[in-house]
């Protein structure tokens, strides 16, 4: 049995993990089984580096060790968490992957794409998502969405013009692998992005089933 890999990603604010429940919550109705999970984290070593990573009080954090932290939690959840999952052939949504690496380590903090890309494919030992969701819009909707949660974590609480090249580079990444990566305006409300969601993802599985 194979399962199936959707990821949810995109700059911080876009409403990924409200959107990850709720198609959790249809792919159930039409009986299918679904295992939610999230990076960081995502499993107990992992929620440990999460702390680590997104604790502002490790200011001293370099952009090198940002990244292998990201990567040794994503090892652990691939190794605990998902590839056990897509082995028993469930459906697996999980709140951020490997995109992201590429996009905050890659484009915004400017480490070198080709040893990012070298390094996800050692932790996930080649586990790619099926599908990705890249929820994206209007920059002062999204931010206006993190300033309602309180307290910044440490890369939330970067300047405007790191999350600009966030933006950026899912913009170039969803350019550049358009059968995998899908856009999905966040800037609307939850019920409408969530119909979209379902859109692009209904498809996937037509496509998946006949192709
Ligand atoms: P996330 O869990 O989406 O934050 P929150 O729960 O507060 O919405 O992700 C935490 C932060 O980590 C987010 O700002 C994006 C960042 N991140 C990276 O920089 N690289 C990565 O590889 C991952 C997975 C996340």
């Amino acid at each position: 049995m194979v399962g199936i890999l959707i990821t949810f990603d995109g700059p911080d604010g876009g409403g990924k993990t409200t959107q990850l429940g709720l198609l959790a919550e249809h792919l159930r109705r039409s009986g299918r089984t679904v295992r939610c999970t999230r990076e960081p984290g995502g499993t107990a070593l992992g929620d440990k580096i999460r702390d680590l990573l997104l604790d502002p009080a490790n200011a001293e954090m370099a952009a090198r060790t940002e990244a292998l932290l990201y990567m040794a939690a994503r090892a652990q959840h691939v190794a605990e968490v998902i590839a056990p999952a897509l082995a028993r052939g469930e459906v697996v949504l999980s709140d951020r992957y490997a995109d992201s690496t590429l996009v905050y380590q890659g484009a915004a903090r400017r480490l070198a794409r080709e040893d990012l890309v070298a390094i996800n494919r050692f932790a996930t030992g080649g586990v790619v998502p099926d599908l990705t969701i890249l929820l994206d819009g209007d920059a002062a909707t999204l931010g206006g969405r993190l300033a309602g949660r309180g307290d910044a974590d440490r890369i939330e609480g970067e300047a405007a013009a790191f999350h600009a090249e966030v933006r950026r580079g899912f913009r170039e990444l969803a350019a550049a692998e358009p059968e995998r990566v899908r856009a999905v305006a966040a800037d609307r409300g939850v019920d409408e992005v969530h119909r979209a969601v379902v859109a692009v993802v209904e498809e996937f599985l037509r496509r998946r089933a006949y192709g």
